[in-house]
Parts: structure tokens; sequence; C-alpha cells
């Protein structure tokens, strides 16, 4: 089946394997070794570039990129950054001007970045940047020529189209296509943003027999907000995702701004992090926490359960074979809604614990109480004991100093790389302490040391 789209400007018409990720294509078929490969798992931001689609441009990994993905899409490696005649992007003269570079290996997926960063008008470049590591230069130059080039005019050579091209077979186009195609494949494999399935093939090397792309089903991307509620399609990435969340759930969106980086919030979607059943996955106690509810589908046949019914055990969830997540549905709004995520750095990296609370007071007492963790076991869990123990008590510190033991009857955590056992329990507690302290007028940042 032939894949569509533009490269630097140029048509391409492809055919390969749909597992095929974009940076091997890049540097094996068409010699843009520009796009260099560092981790080959979405970590390091060397082999960026840009894909402009029917809602703009984004920053994406080539190394867990495959190639239907790009379907009607628009390309653009480092390659494409510079002019015609070799005319350089205002953000290639900032990184020469700044001394932006070094050994120059991650020089060309900054590039990429910022200049997405700087057609879409970007001034957060910590944010645009955070997916891109450099081991030599030092961040601040780098940041420096971001914004040193921000102010500068758009080239015209930057403003790509998505093209229109024909049906893919393995691209169902709606949310009915894709119902049908699933049950007739229930072993199949779904992709959507392929932050995950993606590390499947480059660090597992799995074979796929049977793959879907989500990302042509328009349906399933939409956002709808309604009179009390707010319906997420199951294949809106976590970027598009947050803009609406800093508007009707701040403290929710504030996690998604530590989610990755620029790059997977551009790919990963909020179905992929939901269905993939992770215990670690940062929507699941966001969402617990707020009661949310999963709409599944098999066929025609769709049901709607709670969010926190869906995990039944580590690697196993309430779905049938062929039957998929298709939207999320939120209360528009919950005042006392407070996430936070505990991880070694403060961007791009993996939850050691991440801690939702959602506790509502009335005069003075615990009206009702929804907590739930990531990190804490083998799925994402609520703290049922700590919340029993609450309920109807004064909201005082003192109380919570009662019901802190409560958080062992709940949880047995696991040590791991990312954190002991001791550690998990210890900052769950201390997440519900901060939720007080929070909720009583002391806000605490993570990014302030006050003495
Ligand atoms: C560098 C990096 C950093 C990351 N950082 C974070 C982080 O900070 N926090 C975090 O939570 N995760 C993180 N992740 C993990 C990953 O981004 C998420 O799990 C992601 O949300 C998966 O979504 P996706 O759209 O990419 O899913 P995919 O990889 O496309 O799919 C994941 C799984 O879900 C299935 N699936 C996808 N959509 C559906 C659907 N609608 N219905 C049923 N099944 C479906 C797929 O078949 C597959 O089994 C990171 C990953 C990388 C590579
Ligand atoms: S090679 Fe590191 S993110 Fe792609
Ligand atoms: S310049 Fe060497 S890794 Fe960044």
């Amino acid at each position: 089946m032939t894949i569509r789209f533009s490269l630097n400007g140029e048509t391409v018409e492809v055919d390969a394997p749909p597992t095929t990720t974009l940076l091997d294509w890049l540097r094996e078929e068409r010699a843009l070794t520009g796009t260099k490969e560092g981790c080959n798992e979405g970590d390091c931001g060397a082999c960026t570039v840009m894909v402009t689609g029917e809602d703009g441009a984004r920053a994406l990994n080539a190394c867990i990129l495959f190639m239907p993905q790009l379907h009607g899409k628009a390309v653009r490696t480092v390659e494409g950054i510079a002019g015609p005649g070799g005319a350089l992007h205002p953000v290639q003269e900032a990184m020469i001007e700044k001394h932006g570079s070094q050994c120059g290996f991650c020089t060309p997926g900054f590039v990429v970045s910022m200049a997405v960063g700087h057609l879409r008008g970007r001034k957060d470049h910590d944010d645009v940047l955070a997916g891109n590591l450099c081991r030599c230069t030092g961040y601040a130059p780098i940041v420096r020529a971001a914004e040193a080039a921000s102010d500068a005019p758009v080239p015209d050579w930057m403003r790509d189209e998505p093209l229109d091209v024909p049906a893919l077979g393995f691209a169902p186009e709606s949310s009915d296509e894709l119902a049908d195609w699933y049950q007739k494949h229930p072993e199949g494999t779904l992709i959507a943003g392929a932050t995950d399935v993606g590390l499947w093939v480059t660090k597992q090397h799995r074979d796929l027999e049977d793959v879907a792309f989500l990302n042509r089903c328009r349906d399933l991307q939409q956002i709808d907000v309604r009179e009390t509620s707010i319906r997420i399609g199951a294949a809106v990435t976590m970027s598009d995702l947050a803009p609406v969340m800093r508007e009707h759930h701040p403290s929710y969106a504030e996690l998604i701004r530590r989610y990755g980086s620029e790059q997977v919030r551009q790919a990963a979607t909020i179905g992929g992090n939901v269905a993939n059943g992770s215990p670690i996955g940062d929507n699941p106690p966001a969402l617990i926490a707020m009661r949310a509810t999963l709409d599944l589908r098999l066929g025609d046949t769709r049901r709607t359960v709670p969010a926190e019914d869906f995990f039944l055990e580590y690697g196993k969830q309430d779905r049938k074979p062929g039957e998929f997540v298709e939207a999320i549905t939120l209360p528009k709004n919950a005042p006392d809604l407070r996430c936070y995520k505990i991880s070694k750095r403060f961007d791009q990296d993996i939850s050691a614990v991440c801690g939702c609370f959602n506790i509502a007071i009335k005069d003075g007492k615990v009206l009702s109480a929804a907590i739930a963790f990531g990190g804490m076991a083998g799925i994402p869990k609520r703290a049922t004991h700590v919340e029993t123990a609450l309920l109807g008590q004064t909201w005082s510190e003192e109380t919570i100093t009662t019901v802190l033991p409560r958080f062992s009857d709940d949880f047995t955590p696991l040590s791991d790389m990312r954190a002991s056992a001791d550690y998990r329990l210890k900052a769950a507690q201390n997440l519900l302490l901060r939720y007080f302290h929070e909720t009583s007028g002391h806000p605490v940042s993570v990014l302030e040391v006050r003495a």
C-alpha cells in the first residue's frame, strides 16, 4: 500500500512495511543522515523532525514514528530547514551566533525543535526544548539562541501544507471503520501515537502482524466541552488536551506539561495511555480521581465503565478482544483536584509516584474523597482505606496525621530503579499532607525552595 507524503517540499510515494520507522527510512533509503539516531526510544530528540498535518506543525521523534503515520502529511527534516540556495533559518543563524553547538550530534534535533517552536510562535523555550538532550554545549547558549530568533519572521519555505491522499488500508478514517477492522482482526495491534508501540519494534524487535493506525480517525480526535462534562476522543494527543485542561483543570494541565517531552506529547494519545494499562501512566490517576468514565466500543456495541474499574490487575484490563477505547468523559469542573508527579527529573521522566487528590470539604469536614495513585501498585489504584478514614472527619493536619498509616492498608509498593518501596510509601503520605497545605492556602511549588 503506497504511503504518500511531502518530504522537504517534494511529494514522495513509498511502499514500506507498516512498522518501518521514519528514522530508518530517512537514513537508509534517502541518505538523509542529518536526522540522528541517539537512543532510538523517544528520549533524546536527536531524531526530531517537523510533521505538518491539517492541525499544523508538530515536532516528532522520527525513531518511533511509523511510515503510515505520515500518509498525507508534510515532513521537514533538518536538511529542509535551510532555504533554497542554503539560506539559513533564523534559528540556525542564532545557534551560530550564540555558540549553541559543540560536537554537533544533538544540533540537528535542536534546530528542528527550535524551528517548529519558532513557526508556532512559542516563547516557552524550556518546554519546547525539554525533549532534546545535549551532552556537551550546555543548555543556556541553546536557549539564548531560541530567544534571539523568536521575533524573526518565519521563512516562506517553512510553511508546509498537508496533501490530499486516498485512504490507506490499515489506517481507518473513522471510529466506525476502526470498529469494523478491529472486530475482524481482534488479535491485531492498534497504533495511536506509537510512543509505546514504537519501542516494541525498536527495542523489543517484535514483528507486529496486523496493525491499524488511529491517526486518520478524525472523530476520535475531538474534544467536546459540554454543559457539565468534557468528552475527549481516545486519539486526542496530550499536547492537544493541554490547553483545554489548562482552562478547566489547571492542576491536571500541569501534570500534562510534565508528561514526556514536547515530541512525546505531540504524539502520545490519552487513549493509548489508558489502554496500555501501565501502572505508571500519568493520566489514569487523574482520571480516576475525577471519577472519569471510559466509552468502550466493540463493533456497534458500546459500554461505559468507570475509569477505576478498567484496570483489573497488572497487564489485564476490562477490554474484550476487538474492543477499543473510544472516548473518556470527565466532569467539567473539579475544583478540588490536585495532581502531583514525583520523578527524578522535572521534565521528560516517568513518574516514580503520581498522586491525584479530589477531596471535597463542607463546613470543615470531609464530604467526599477520591484519591488515586500511579506507581504504588500493579495498576493505577484508589486509596480506599485512606478515603474511608477521612470521610466525615475534620479537615485538619491532626486528622491527616491520624490517617497516614492507612496508606499501608492500601498499598504495598515495589522497589525498582525509580524508587524504593519505603520511599514510595513515604512520598504518597507526604503528598496528602501537601494537598492539605495547598488547599489550606499554603501552595507548595516544586520549583521553589523556601527557607
Ligand atoms: C520518551 C517517552 C516518555 C514518556 N513519558 C511518559 C510520561 O511522562 N508519562 C506517561 O504516562 N507515559 C509516558 N510515556 C509512555 C507513553 O507516552 C504513553 O503510554 C502513551 O500515552 C501511549 O499512547 P500512544 O498514543 O503513543 O499509544 P501507542 O503506543 O500507539 O499504544 C499503546 C497501547 O495502547 C493500545 N491502544 C492505543 N490506542 C488505543 C485505543 N483507543 N483503544 C484500545 N487500545 C489502544 C495500543 O494497541 C498499545 O497496546 C513516555 C514514552 C516515551 C517514549
Ligand atoms: S533517537 Fe533519541 S529520540 Fe529518537
Ligand atoms: S553539541 Fe554535543 S551533544 Fe549537544
